[in-house]
Formats: structure tokens, C-alpha cells, sequence
């Protein structure tokens, strides 16, 4: 019994990967690489908005303001461990991806980046409804992550 369900698996698994592997690899890379730049793109639309008020180039609205500080901590929160798979570096696809190898070999170390901007963005959500210079002086904060973490782990264009 035992050495059925073993030449079973092994079976099932291996012509799996046959049939699948090549088709889903490149495929799967890419997907991850557009959805973790969709993330960024919805990082940097809500904190474009912040970003807007608090410079006084867009009126003040509370409810604004906490509705994008609130989406960014949100986003924040993801769990975006699919969005970055291995093999999905720059130096493997320079065409598709910014992203610095340096960010699989030096790991956990990109952990500490993404919690400072969860971090950060949760603070700024709190009080981005509290009037204009409570979010300017919450917003600092949140920029200096993104830039905290495109440092070390983004190619610059
Ligand atoms: C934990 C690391 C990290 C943090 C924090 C981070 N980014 Fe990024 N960001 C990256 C990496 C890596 C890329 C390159 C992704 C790629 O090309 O696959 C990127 C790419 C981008 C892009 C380009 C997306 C595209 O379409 O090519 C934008 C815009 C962006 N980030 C905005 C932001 C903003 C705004 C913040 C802060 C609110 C932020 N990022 C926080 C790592 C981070």
C-alpha cells in the first residue's frame, strides 16, 4: 500500500511538472511582476493624493485624506509574499523588473523596509483626518519608507 502511494506521487508529481513547468514559470514571473507594480501603483496613487494636500496644491478634506491614508495602510497590510517570487529579479529579466536581486539574497532584510512603511502608514491614517497639519506631519514619515526601501532594492532608472 505504502509503496503504491509513493510510486503514485511520485508519478503524478513529475508529469506535472513536465507537462506544466515551462508554461507556468515564465508566465507566473510575470504575472507577479505586474501585480506587485499594481500594489506600488496603488501606494503611489493614495500617497500622491496625501501628497496633494499636504503641499496645499489640492484643498484640505478630511474625509479625503482619511480615506487615502486608510487605503495605503491597507495596502500596507498585505501579505505580498506571492508578488515576489525568486527568479523575478531584475538581473534575471532587466526588461520586465527594477527589482534588485539583493532582495532575495540579503532576506529577511526587505521584511524590515515593508513593516517601517506599514508602520508609518498606519500612524498617518490615524490622524490624516485631523486637520492639515496633523497629515503634514505624519506624511514625512511614510515618503521617507518608500524611499527607504527603493535605496537598496530598486534599480534606479
Ligand atoms: C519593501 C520595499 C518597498 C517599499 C516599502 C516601497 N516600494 Fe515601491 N518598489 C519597490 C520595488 C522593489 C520596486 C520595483 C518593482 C518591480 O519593478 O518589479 C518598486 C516600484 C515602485 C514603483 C514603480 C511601479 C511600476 O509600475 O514600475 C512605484 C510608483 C513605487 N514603487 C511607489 C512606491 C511608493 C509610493 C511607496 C511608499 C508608499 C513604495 N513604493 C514603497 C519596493 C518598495
Amino acid at each position: 500500500m505504502q509503496k503504491i502511494k509513493t510510486v503514485l506521487t511520485a508519478f503524478g508529481f513529475s508529469a506535472a511538472l513536465l507537462v506544466t513547468a515551462p508554461v507556468f514559470a515564465d508566465g507566473h514571473l510575470e504575472k507577479a511582476i505586474e501585480a506587485r507594480k499594481a500594489v506600488m501603483s496603488l501606494y503611489s496613487f493614495n500617497l500622491g493624493q496625501l501628497g496633494a494636500m499636504a503641499k496645499g496644491n489640492v484643498a484640505y478634506d478630511a474625509a479625503a485624506a482619511s480615506a487615502a491614508a486608510g487605503n495605503l495602510a491597507a495596502l500596507a497590510a498585505l501579505d505580498q509574499g506571492a508578488l515576489w517570487p525568486k527568479g523575478s529579479d531584475a538581473a534575471a529579466m532587466p526588461d520586465k523588473t527594477r527589482a534588485k536581486a539583493e532582495i532575495w539574497s540579503t532576506y529577511p532584510e526587505v521584511n524590515g523596509k515593508s513593516k517601517a512603511l506599514a508602520e508609518a502608514s498606519v500612524a498617518m491614517a490615524k490622524v490624516a483626518g485631523d486637520g492639515l497639519p496633523a497629515l503634514q506631519a505624519a506624511i514625512g514619515d511614510v515618503g521617507k519608507t518608500c524611499g527607504g526601501c527603493h535605496k537598496p532594492f530598486r534599480v534606479p532608472k
